[in-house]
């Protein structure tokens, strides 16, 4: 019996296109899906839009379109990215569908009744960029934009309430709350006493939202809705079987919405009586310079551009392997362009066109024998023979970068081994040797397609179809003699950079 895995990206605001960012969490929801599905998991993955609130109201009212035409038009620009990305997501929620708005005014309802949710009027601080009433302390901060007072008559969640229940929950799961410097921030946050939590807004002010059932002048607060996404597209309050199937999930999100989801996501979850995630793991920011790339700021990298320029694969490749997961990490395209190059073409690239080519040159273009393996490849073996477990190990620990690096790890050591035995040297005077070399080589090449083809799912099964082996798996040894090689073209060409303009 496989574990199963639902993993979850934030849904995404619709005030603008998704830029670099959004696709960095969605590729990565999506390399995790492919491995855990490549393990025979059963897995679902879920991304979608968040249409309601006063962002989107506002995008839409610049545009002079009513918010659902807008969102009706922002939508598709998120799907159909998601395919260009070849993103494998098995459901797309949209937070104004009515499957979703039902759940919502539900479990509006349900915590009304339970006695979780009162009315009072109250005067705060309220950040406009942000939509929630923020504390003294943290408008101090200056991390927050457009902060103004506000007094109205709104309803309140108990999120205070729950504090305890909360503080005991994370100290007791140290899985829960990843990485770990996220986990000591969000108990720091937690030694100040937890305030209630505004979840209405009144239609006066705001009228883009979904209408809470127990007073039909205001709408929900933009967040108690959205959070509710990752269990309303998976069957809760109508399909019992699936929601059991798949609740507890994974929730990736960026540090910037860190506490919505451990705070008042957790407590939502407390109150309804369900289980909480069982991971919620932030990673750091995509920066430019030294600012956040963000819809904002307008400092944004477009995928589409990059797409096109350099291909879906290396996109994916770069965006995964050069952000250390949790930490923040620098676009730059010099950077992309440099970590393309070693990688890509010269290391996993080169490999394979020397390899190819010295198949072709001295063994009639047919992959040769294995042979009785020397030292050399009885240490090309072994790193190979454990390859797959490492990597497995390192994914399941959300280290998705190192895990990439252990992969080409096994390319560099290629590389020496090739630069070491020679083939073109030894084929003039032993040829089964000069096979043993290849062979080797090009079944270490075979190995890290497989376990690349989560990271790069084209490019791999590129590879995994040239060499006779596109189903299969990470044993050493699997890669058949006597199979002949096709010509193609070259997998991963350099990016020669005077030629940029
Ligand atoms: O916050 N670097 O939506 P959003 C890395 N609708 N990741 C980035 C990024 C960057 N510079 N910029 C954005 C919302 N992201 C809410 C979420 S969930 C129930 C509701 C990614 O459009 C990252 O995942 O502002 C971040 O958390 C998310 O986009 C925010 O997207
Ligand atoms: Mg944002």
């Amino acid at each position: 019996m496989n574990a199963k895995f639902y993993v979850t990206t934030p849904i995404y605001y619709v005030n603008d296109a998704p830029h670099i960012g959004h696709a960095y969490t969605t590729i990565l929801a999506d390399v995790l899906a492919r491995f855990h599905r490549a393990l025979g998991d059963d897995t679902f993955f879920l991304t979608g839009v968040d249409e309601h609130g006063q962002k989107v109201e506002q995008a839409a009212q610049k545009r002079g379109l009513t918010p659902q035409a807008h969102c009706d038009d922002l939508a598709p620009r998120f799907t159909s990215l998601w395919k260009k990305l070849g993103i494998s997501n098995d459901d797309f929620i949209r937070t104004t569908q009515d499957r979703h708005k039902r759940i919502v005014q539900m479990i509006l309802q349900k915590v009304y009744e339970s006695g979780d949710i009162y009315q009072k009027e109250y005067e705060g601080l309220y950040s406009v960029a942000e939509e929630r009433f923020i504390t003294e302390k943290e408008a101090e901060s200056g991390q927050f934009r457009e902060v103004k007072t506000i007094k109205e008559k709104n309803y309140f969640f108990k999120m205070s309430k729950y504090q305890d229940r909360l503080i005991k929950y994370i100290e007791d799961h140290p899985n829960f709350l990843r990485p770990d410097h996220r986990r000591n921030e969000m108990l720091g946050f937690l030694r100040q006493p937890l305030t209630d939590l505004c979840i209405s807004r009144p239609k006066a002010r705001l009228s883009w939202g979904i209408e809470i059932p127990f007073d039909r002048e205001y709408v929900t607060y933009v967040w108690f809705d959205a959070l509710i996404n990752y269990i309303s597209a998976i069957g809760y309050g109508t399909d019992d079987a699936k929601f059991k199937r798949f609740w507890p999930g994974v929730h990736l999100i960026g540090k910037d919405i860190l506490t919505t989801h451990s705070i008042y996501w957790t407590t939502m979850l407390f109150s309804l009586d369900l289980p909480l995630p069982e991971t919620i793991f932030a990673h750091g920011w995509w920066l430019m310079g030294e600012s956040k790339m963000s819809k904002s700021l307008g400092n944004v990298v477009r995928p589409l551009d990059l797409i096109e320029q350099h291909g879906v694969d290396a996109v994916r490749y770069y965006l995964m392997s050069e952000m250390i997961l949790g930490q923040d990490a620098n676009f730059t395209p010099e950077n992309f362009i440099k970590r393309y190059n070693s990688d890509l073409a010269n290391d996993f690239g080169n490999l394979l066109n020397r390899v190819s080519g010295l198949i072709g040159k001295n063994h009639g273009n047919v992959i040769p024998e294995a042979g009785t393996p020397t030292e050399a490849e009885a240490a090309i073996m072994a790193q190979g023979q454990i390859l797959g477990k490492n990597v497995q190990a390192l994914i399941a620990d959300y280290k998705v970068d190192a895990a990439i690096n252990e992969v080409m790890n096994l390319i560099r050591a290629v590389n020496k081994y090739m630069e070491m035995q020679a083939p073109w040297k030894l084929a003039k005077t032993d040829l089964p040797a000069a096979g043993r070399v290849l062979y080797t080589a090009t079944e270490a090449l075979r190995l890290a397609a497989v376990l690349l083809k989560a990271v790069m799912p084209d490019k791999a099964m590129i590879v995994l179809e040239i060499l006779g082996a596109h189903d299969s798996g990470l044993t050493w040894g699997e890669l058949k003699s006597g199979v002949t090689l096709p010509s193609f073209p070259p997998l991963f060409p350099r990016i020669e950079l005077e030629k940029k303009t």
